[in-house]
C-alpha cells in the first residue's frame, strides 16, 4: 500500500499592526501611487517588538492543529520553513516543539528563501510516503521585518510578518493529498537576494551594523526577470511530473512578491480571476507566510473544494523556486 500526504488543517496568522503606503511615505521617499502600480500592495501587518517569528508559527500552528483535530504530542515531526528564525540556534522548530508538545518531538528548520514552505511540504511528503512518519506539521513563518531597512524605499515597501502552518497526515490509497513537486536551486544567482552579514561569511560586528549589513539586500529588477521565469517553469514542470496540465489545475496560489509578477503567470497561462489565489494588497510579501495567506483567503471565498488541484508556486532567495500539487481534502 502506498501512502500519501493529505492536509489535515491549515492555519494563518498576521500580527494585529498594520502599516500602510501612506505610514511609508513619512519614512521613505515614496508615495501610495508608486507602490501601488508598481507591485500591487496597500498594506502589510508589522509584528511587535518583542513578537518573534516562534510566537507567529505557534498561533497559526495552533489554529492547523485544532483543524486536525489533534494536539502537538500526535506529530511526529515538525519543519519550520524560515529564513528569520529567532536565534541561528536553537531552531525555531524545538522552539516550538516546546510550546505545542509534552513530549519530544522530532523538528528542524529549513532555509530556502521564498520558496521554503514549498521545499518543506516536500520534505513532508516524501517522508510520510517512506512510511517513517505520520503526521508533520509543516510551518511556514518569517518576520521580514527584522531584516528590513526602513530607510531603503526599495525593499521598505514590498515586505510584511506573517506564518502559516499545515498539518500533513499519512493516509493510504487515496486520491488526495500532496501529488508532486519540482524544486530547483541555482547558487550562481544568490546575490540578488542576501543577508549579508550575521553568518560564518560576515559575523555581525560594529562594522556590520554600521554598513548596514545586517539588512537584506535586493537587486530588484534582476529579481524581478528571474521570477517572470520560474514561476511560471515551476508550474509547468510541476503539472508535468504529476500527469496533469494547467487545465487540470483549479487554484493555483503563487508567491505573492509583485502583483505584476503574479499577473504575467496569469497571462502566460490565460486564467480567469478566479483560479488565482492573490491577496498581495493587504500583507505584502510576507516570504513564506504568503502561500498559505492566499490559500486560507481563498478557501474562506469558497473557492477550495475536496478534490480541487491546487498548484503553490514560488520563487526566492538562493535563487531557489519550485511548485508543489495538491488534490485538496481527505
Ligand atoms: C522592487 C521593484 C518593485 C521595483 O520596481 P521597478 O518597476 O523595477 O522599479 P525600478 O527599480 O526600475 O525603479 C524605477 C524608479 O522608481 C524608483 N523607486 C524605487 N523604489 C521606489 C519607491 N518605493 N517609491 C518611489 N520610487 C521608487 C527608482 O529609484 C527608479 O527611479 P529612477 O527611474 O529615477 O531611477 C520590482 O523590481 C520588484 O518587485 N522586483 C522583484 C522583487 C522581489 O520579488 N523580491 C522578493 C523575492 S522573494
Amino acid at each position: 500500500m502506498t501512502k500519501r500526504a493529505v492536509v489535515k488543517g491549515l492555519g494563518t496568522y498576521a500580527p494585529p499592526r498594520i502599516l500602510n503606503n501612506h505610514d511609508l511615505e513619512r519614512l521613505v521617499d515614496t508615495n501610495d501611487e508608486w507602490i501601488v502600480t508598481r507591485t500591487g500592495i496597500r498594506e502589510r501587518h508589522i509584528a511587535a517588538p518583542e513578537e518573534t517569528t516562534a510566537d507567529m508559527a505557534e498561533k497559526a500552528s495552533r489554529l492547523a492543529l485544532q483543524e486536525a483535530g489533534i494536539t502537538g504530542d500526535d506529530l511526529d515531526f515538525i519543519i519550520v520553513a524560515t529564513n528569520t528564525p529567532d536565534t541561528l540556534f536553537p531552531s525555531t522548530a524545538a522552539r516550538l516543539q516546546a510550546r505545542l508538545a509534552d513530549r519530544p518531538v522530532g523538528g528542524v528548520d529549513l532555509q530556502a528563501g521564498c520558496t521554503g514552505l514549498i521545499y518543506a511540504i516536500e520534505m513532508a511528503s516524501a517522508m510520510i510516503q517512506s512510511g517513517s512518519y505520520q503526521r508533520i506539521l509543516v510551518v511556514g513563518a518569517d518576520k521580514l521585518s527584522s531584516i528590513t531597512d526602513y530607510q531603503d524605499r526599495t525593499t521598505a515597501v514590498l515586505f510584511g510578518d506573517a506564518a502559516g502552518a499545515l498539518v500533513l497526515e499519512g493516509h493510504e490509497d487515496t486520491e488526495f493529498g500532496v501529488l508532486g513537486s519540482y524544486l530547483k536551486a541555482d547558487g550562481r544567482g544568490g546575490d540578488l537576494l542576501s543577508l549579508p552579514a550575521g553568518g560564518s561569511r560576515l559575523p555581525a560586528s560594529a562594522a556590520t551594523v554600521e554598513e548596514g549589513l545586517h539588512y537584506l539586500k535586493m537587486n530588484g529588477n534582476e529579481t524581478f526577470r528571474f521570477a517572470v521565469k520560474a514561476m511560471p517553469e515551476a508550474v509547468e514542470e510541476g503539472l508535468k511530473r504529476v500527469g496533469l496540465t494547467v487545465e487540470d489545475m483549479d487554484l493555483l496560489v503563487p508567491h505573492q512578491a509583485n502583483l505584476r509578477i503574479i499577473d504575467a503567470a496569469v497571462r502566460r497561462f490565460n486564467l480567469d480571476p478566479d483560479r488565482v489565489a492573490i491577496n498581495i494588497e493587504r500583507y505584502g510579501n510576507t516570504s513564506v507566510g504568503t502561500i498559505p495567506l492566499a490559500l486560507e483567503d481563498a478557501r474562506r471565498e469558497g473557492r477550495v473544494h475536496r478534490g480541487s488541484v491546487v498548484v503553490l508556486v514560488a520563487f526566492g532567495a538562493g535563487l531557489t523556486w519550485g511548485s508543489t500539487i495538491i488534490r485538496w481534502g481527505y
